[in-house]
């Protein structure tokens, strides 16, 4: 399909049809630059508080930039993929450093954390630049809409899509054409079960006619999944509890955690103590990886000499620290 054949009733369907979510109300490019971080691997109806806590917590990127890297974690706590949090911090001095928000989609581009996709979201949501910003929803709705089964993650994929996402873009409501196609994507053409009988392209569409809307889009596989085994020792003593964080180039830097042995077989340290174990083989899954996680509390009279980047807190302040989902979940038996 072409623009003119597409995009009317794509924005007719829009202006009748689009979600009222709240920042579509904004049009400053920090709050939609925050929007779109947490909306890159999080779901609207839990990503919605958390952007609106960020934003009374940090009004504006000033605010941002001036926090330290641990409050920004913490305020992230529960949303997964924290490099996202680092990179959002990373990328508020540079705008500090800047002057301004950048307002060209090759600047918004530079920012850390932000992708071809977020560059084109902010660059149209915010200044109205022309540039389809493809995202899942996009890739689903054109493949299914053309018939193409090229797949969504290869490189000729990629190209592809962007090429016909661009062409159908309108110069003057990039910003709903966008919106739009997330709109089309997350609430008619789904995943599984689409609604054809409500899609307003139901007489156009190529995998419908042909019976492939469950075939489409077409994702290569990827990356095997890893496992790791790991066990938390929660180390207790006269009501504190020893903590570090964790470091570069693995999962969860910056966050903090109890005592950690890795590897399927592991010998527990000879400390004396009372010692309870709390979990066994509780199953956590990341991204590309499987995690198998025992714990252990012990409580101790004295406390046992531990690498010194472990601290000591009071076990009421660990509400304070940013710690991974499963670290939560170990520690609330
Ligand atoms: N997911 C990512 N960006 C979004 C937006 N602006 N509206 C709804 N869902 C989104």
């Amino acid at each position: 399909m072409d623009q003119n054949s597409f995009t009317p009733i794509l924005l007719r369907w829009f202006d009748a049809n689009g979600r009222d979510l709240p920042w579509r109300h904004r049009h400053d490019a920090y709050a939609i630059w925050l929007s779109e971080i947490i909306l890159q691997q999080t779901r609207v109806v839990q990503g919605t508080a958390y952007w609106q806590r960020m934003l009374a917590t940090w009004p504006t990127v000033d605010d941002l930039a001036a926090a330290t890297e641990d409050e920004v974690l913490k305020q992230w706590q529960g949303l997964g993929y924290y490099s996202r949090a680092r990179n959002l911090h990373t990328a508020a001095r540079q705008i500090v450093a800047l002057g301004h928000f950048p307002d060209t989609y090759d600047e918004i581009r530079k920012l850390k954390g932000v992708g071809d996709y977020t560059a084109a979201a902010i660059a149209s949501f915010a200044y109205g630049i022309p540039v389809a910003a493809v995202d899942g929803n996009a890739y689903r709705v054109l493949s299914r809409i053309e018939g193409i089964d090229t797949p969504i993650n290869s490189t000729e994929g990629k190209k592809l899509f962007k090429e016909i996402a661009q062409n159908l873009v309108p110069q003057d409501r990039p910003d709903d054409f966008n919106q739009a196609m997330m709109d089309l994507g997350a609430t008619i053409c789904t995943p599984r079960d689409p609604h054809c009988d409500e899609c307003p392209f139901v007489e156009q569409c190529v995998a419908r006619r042909e019976g492939r809307v469950a075939d489409l889009p077409v994702k290569n596989k990827t990356v095997t999944v890893k496992e790791r085994w790991m066990t938390y020792i929660i180390i207790r003593c006269k009501g504190y509890v020893a903590l570090h964080q964790r470091g570069k180039g693995d999962i969860w830097q910056g966050l903090w955690e109890p005592f950690l042995l890795e590897g399927k077989k592991i010998k527990l340290p000879n400390w004396k103590g009372v010692w309870t174990k709390t979990h066994e083989q509780v199953k956590h899954v990341l991204t590309h990886r499987i995690l198998w996680a025992d714990s252990y509390v012990i409580d101790m009279e004295e406390r046992p000499s531990l690498p010194n980047d472990y601290i000591w807190i009071r076990e009421d302040q660990i509400k304070d620290y940013a710690i991974p989902r499963l670290v939560e979940i170990l520690w609330h038996p």
